[in-house]
């Protein structure tokens, strides 16, 4: 079996992060969300993996190299236009060959293995193998329309779905899905929907089966998405102390602790994950907070916050809560004269005061 992962798109839903970004490789809990993919992809014993970028794809390749990283020997595929994820399947029928694969949507994550998913499509010898996953808003999605515990038709992003389920970015297929891809017609948004072409596969008798998946996420556009990820890994995460902390702190909770990060008088509430060199004087670190490297946080508080690297947070006297921080942003208290609010912020930001 082989795997195909997307990891193109303009991730225009998470800006600003992505304006300088790839979506793909925004950290969660201090790991790119793209690394979840491979990992997951490797622990089912996959080794060969086609990543479908856009027509550079330079940040992802210099991200993921040739895949050694992970056990994976790792083709790249450049998909010169986002025509839609059928496209990206049509576009990699060479790399696929005759083989079972499994789709990942790099910018899905889910909780626990894709063992349990190739098993269940090994065993029922389907042509298509889709995870489904209950939502509260299945019209953002592929939904599915099932009767007797059967999948007998799916709909993209229908204005009055038939049911509560959203087809998940996670499919296993057999080389029928070429034929269905190659068969299809562009949606009126002009892409090559993927739900078409299970629909195609429905319509041809060729056969779906299913399981159902929790522990699922995906940015659906909203600001606090990316933190919800955040949450839903951290919830899963372990202590691991690398760095250190003094006598003084207080360190409870999964935590883990970098390679040269320090706690220094400080109280960290897990689950936390605190990054390489970064330091944690005189603050309180509370849970679902990932800080990434070489930061400096000082004075402060923060909690259920992403902030990447190289931020700086010093003597700011509200707790900073549901916040994220791009790259070497600074919040700071102002040291000189007239002591106002002093705002430098990039397109696209988002500052709440109280
Ligand atoms: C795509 C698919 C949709 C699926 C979703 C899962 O949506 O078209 O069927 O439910 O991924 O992540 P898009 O991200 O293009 O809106």
């Amino acid at each position: 079996m082989k795997a195909l992962i997307t990891a193109g798109g303009k991730g225009t839903r998470l800006r600003p992060l992505t304006h300088t970004q790839n979506k793909h490789l925004l950290p969660i809990a201090n790991k790119p969300i793209l690394y979840y993919a491979l990992e997951k992809v490797a622990a089912a014993g996959i080794t060969d993996v086609g990543i479908v970028t856009n027509r550079e794809g330079t940040e992802v390749k210099e991200a993921l190299g040739d895949g050694s990283k992970w056990g994976l020997k790792i083709t790249y595929i450049p998909q010169q236009d986002p025509l839609g994820l059928a496209h990206v399947v049509k576009i990699s029928q060479d790399f696929i060959g005759d083989e079972p694969f499994v789709f990942y949507l790099g910018d899905n994550m889910v909780v626990g293995g894709l063992e349990k998913f190739i098993r269940v499509f090994e065993a029922s010898k389907t042509n298509c193998h889709l995870t489904l996953a209950r939502v509260k808003d299945p019209e953002r999605f592929g939904v599915p329309e099932l009767k007797n515990n059967r999948i007998v038709a799916i709909e993209e992003k229908p204005s009055s779905p038939k049911s509560e389920f959203a087809v998940s970015g996670i499919y296993i297929y057999d080389k029928t899905i070429f034929e269905a891809v190659n068969h299809i017609k562009p949606s009126d948004r002009g892409e090559l929907e993927i739900s078409d072409a299970h629909q195609y596969l429905l319509d041809h008798n060729y056969q779906i089966s299913y399981s159902e998946i929790t522990g699922w996420w995906k940015d659906t556009g909203k600001p606090e998405d990316i933190l919800e990820a955040n949450r839903l890994i951290l919830e899963h995460t372990k202590s691991s102390i690398a760095g250190t902390f003094d006598r003084e702190s207080s360190v409870t909770g999964e935590v883990v602790l970098e390679e040269g990060a320090k706690i220094i008088n400080s109280v960290v509430r897990g689950p936390v994950v605190v990054g390489r060199n970064t330091i944690i004087e005189n603050s309180f670190l509370g849970p679902f907070t990932s800080i990434g490297e070489e930061c400096l946080i000082k004075k402060s508080e923060v909690e259920f916050s992403i902030i990447l690297n190289r931020c700086e947070i010093n003597d700011v006297r509200v707790r900073i809560e549901n916040s994220l921080l791009g790259h070497g942003a600074r919040v700071v208290k102002a040291t000189v004269r007239p002591k106002t609010h002093r705002f430098m912020v990039g397109d696209q930001s988002l500052i709440e005061m109280r």
